[in-house]
């Protein structure tokens, strides 16, 4: 994995202590351009869940160093949330609204370099939450048994 890790901290320590401005912001945009993934959410409590999703970003960013601790965390991370109904079509979704917030909450601090590292650095995280992860064919393409008959 070859991040730009140096941006990736330096940007999010702007926003270490906005917590609660940002995971408001992050889950007002995902309802408001992802409608279809609120449902997964129904029985959370969302102040909870901002705070896990904040606590999760510090973790990555922590770990940003320590590649071990970082590929394990993001692995058990990752088969958690087949558990929550998550699939590998919504990760683009929380990865644009994770970049949309960022630069919300920057601002004229947000910079295309910046933006940049964060793209690779999620696509990463992606790739870690789901690697090993074993989808049932049925739940990606619910077509499939229909198609084979
Ligand atoms: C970088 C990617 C993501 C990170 C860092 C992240 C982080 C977290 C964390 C820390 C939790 C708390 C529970 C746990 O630790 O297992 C959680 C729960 C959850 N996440 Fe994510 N998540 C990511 C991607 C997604 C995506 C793509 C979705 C789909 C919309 C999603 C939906 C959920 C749901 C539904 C829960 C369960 C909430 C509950 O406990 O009620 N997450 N996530």
């Amino acid at each position: 994995m070859s991040l730009n890790v140096e941006l990736l901290e330096s940007s999010f320590l702007q926003l270490k202590d906005r917590e609660t401005e940002f995971s408001t912001c992050f889950y007002t945009h995902l309802w408001a351009d992802y409608p279809a993934v609120k449902p997964l959410f129904a029985n959370s409590n969302m102040t909870e869940q901002q705070k896990k999703l904040f606590q999760s970003l510090v973790l990555i960013v922590d770990s940003l160093r320590k590649p071990d601790v970082l590929i394990a965390a993001l692995k058990g991370l990752g088969t958690r949330h087949v558990r929550y109904g998550v699939l590998p079509e919504h990760y683009p979704m929380v990865g644009s609204t994770l970049v949309k917030s960022f630069s919300l909450c920057l601002q004229e601090a947000w910079t295309p370099n910046i933006e940049r590292a964060w793209i690779e650095a999620y696509a990463a995280v992606t790739q870690l939450m789901l690697e090993g992860v074993d989808y049932p064919a049925e739940i990606l393409n619910p077509y499939a048994h229909q198609d084979s008959e």
